[in-house]
C-alpha cells in the first residue's frame, strides 16, 4: 500500500480533523512501530505500520460494508439539500469512509440496503448484466391472486412499454389488503410498485428484506445498521463474479 500522511490516516480513521490529528501527534499521543511521532506529515504505511494512539492501535481498513435497515423519509443518496439521506443517518464511525448505497430505495420503502466504498462491488451488484435477485415484501390494497403470481412469472409490461423479467411472487395473504413476498431479478425504477399497477393493484407498503445471498437483520431496527461480517462480504463477491 502507497504511502500516506499520518495526519491524513489518522482523519481519515475519525480520530478528528486534520487539525485535531496533528495536535495529538504534538501532544506525543502518537506512535509508529513503537517510537513517538514528532512530525504528522511523516508518511506511513497504515497497513503495515503499527500505529498506536494513547496506547490503542488503530486498525486500517479502506473499504467499508454496512447493512442498514432503512426508515421511511430518508433518500438513497449520499447528500441532499433538502432531505436526509441514508448516509446522514450512519453512525460518524461509517461515514468517515463515505460509503454510497448500493442501488436505490424509495423515499417511502424501509429495509436492507448496503452502502459501501467498495465502487467494484457497487457497481457489480447493481450490473443488470448480474442479475441480483432482490426479496420485498409488501402489502397491497387489493385482492392478489394466482393470476397475478402467473402473469408475474411471465413479466409484465410496464406503464413505458417495458416487459420485465420474470418475477417471483408469493402470497403470504390475499384479502382486501394483501401481503405478498416478490423476488425480481432487475432494478427498474419504481419497480414492484410499477409492476403491481400494472395488474390493477396498489403497493401500500414495501420493504426489501433480502439482497443476493444476504437477509436483512431482524435485530437491526429501522435506522439501525452494522458492518457486514467478512463471511457476508465474501458471499456477495461470489454472487457476482461470473
Ligand atoms: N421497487 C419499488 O417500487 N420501490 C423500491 O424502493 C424498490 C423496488
Amino acid at each position: 500500500m502507497a504511502k500516506e500522511r499520518l495526519d491524513k490516516v489518522l482523519a481519515n480513521m475519525g480520530y478528528g480533523s486534520r487539525k485535531d490529528v496533528r495536535k495529538i501527534v504534538k501532544a506525543g499521543e502518537v506512535t509508529v512501530n513503537g517510537i513517538v511521532a514528532k512530525d504528522f506529515s511523516m508518511h506511513v504505511d497504515p497497513e503495515n505500520d503499527v500505529i498506536e494512539v494513547d496506547g490503542e492501535v488503530l486498525e486500517y481498513k479502506k473499504y467499508i460494508y454496512v447493512m442498514l435497515n432503512k426508515p421511511q423519509g430518508v433518500i438513497s443518496a449520499t447528500e441532499d439539500d433538502y432531505d436526509e439521506t441514508v448516509v446522514d443517518i450512519l453512525p460518524d464511525e461509517y461515514k468517515i469512509f463515505r460509503p454510497a448505497p448500493v442501488g436505490r430505495l424509495d423515499k417511502d420503502t424501509e429495509g436492507l440496503l448496503i452502502l459501501t466504498n467498495d465502487g467494484e462491488l457497487n457497481h457489480l451488484l447493481l450490473s443488470p448484466k448480474r442479475h441480483v435477485p432482490k426479496r420485498y415484501y409488501a402489502k397491497i390494497d387489493g385482492i392478489v391472486t394466482q393470476d397475478d403470481v402467473e402473469k408475474f412469472k411471465e413479466g409484465v409490461v410496464l406503464d413505458d412499454g417495458y416487459k420485465t423479467m420474470p418475477g417471483e411472487l408469493f402470497i403470504l395473504k390475499s384479502d382486501e389488503i394483501s401481503e405478498i413476498e416478490l423476488v425480481i431479478y432487475e432494478g427498474k425504477f419504481h419497480q414492484v410498485k410499477r409492476m403491481f399497477e400494472s395488474v390493477g393493484k396498489k403497493v401500500i407498503y414495501l420493504k426489501r428484506i433480502e439482497m443476493g445471498p444476504l437477509k436483512l437483520d431482524e435485530s437491526l431496527e429501522l435506522g439501525e445498521s452494522r458492518e457486514l461480517t467478512k463471511e457476508e462480504v465474501e458471499l456477495l463477491y461470489n454472487a457476482v463474479k461470473k
